[in-house]
């Protein structure tokens, strides 16, 4: 069973091959490959060269840290989360630190250098999975997050395992087909809901 993606236009190996797991395996995730993971993550583009992301790391071999960031998840991610070697909290600075202005690409700019992140993960074997669901508020009280600094998402980082050992609920995620719009959904040409001809 692959969960490669089934491009209708060739794309890279690396963009294919990403998918998020919710059955991890519990092999810890060596600390060469974490510190190339944040690397790539670092040399992401943002507005204005801001650099608006932060993350705060837990690996398993730190229980007390894993428990904290584990606590800020929803339930729901808790519950298939809690596998993973390697949790993440991913954190977006507000505003501009040149001169305190809003930063209205923030949340965009802490996306790209996931995507960059998840990317360098992907060619070291690894997978990431992004989560939108946990308690920003919690997640300030417990690591003593700033203002003016937001907890936004959360990234589960580790080796996808086989879901034919994963319980019943998580198997079939695990297992089920991928879907995406097709691009005539989503590429439009001269007017809204009109496909571009560069798509067709
Ligand atoms: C910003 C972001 C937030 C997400 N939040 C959650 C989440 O809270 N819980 C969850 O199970 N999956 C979450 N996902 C995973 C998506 O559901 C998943 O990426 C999507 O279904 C596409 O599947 P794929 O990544 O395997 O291609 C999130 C993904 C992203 C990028």
């Amino acid at each position: 069973m692959s969960k490669q993606a089934q491009p209708s236009y060739p794309i890279h190996e690396l963009l294919a091959k990403r998918w998020s797991p919710y059955w991890y395996d519990e092999r810890p995730v060596k600390a060469e490959d974490l510190r190339s993971i944040f690397e790539a993550a670092r040399w992401a583009a943002s507005s204005y060269n801001e650099q608006p992301w932060r993350f705060i790391v837990a690996t398993k071999d730190q229980p007390e840290q894993y428990a904290k960031v584990l606590s800020v998840l929803v339930e729901a991610n808790q519950a298939w989360a809690q596998r993973a070697p390697v949790l993440v909290l991913g954190v977006i600075g507000r505003n501009f630190e040149r001169n305190g202005k809003p930063n209205k690409a923030a949340e965009h700019d802490l996306g790209l250098a996931a995507a960059s992140l998840t990317l360098e993960a992907t060619a070291r074997g690894l997978h990431v999975h992004q989560m939108i669901g946990l308690d920003p508020e919690k997640g300030r009280s417990v690591f003593g997050v700033p203002a003016g600094f937001e907890v936004l998402t959360a990234l589960a980082i580790g080796y996808a395992a086989d879901p034919a050992q994963a319980p019943e609920a998580l198997r079939g995620r695990d297992t089920a087909p991928r879907g995406r719009k097709p691009l005539s959904e989503i590429v439009f040409g001269g007017t809204w809901g009109q496909v571009s001809s560069a798509v067709k």
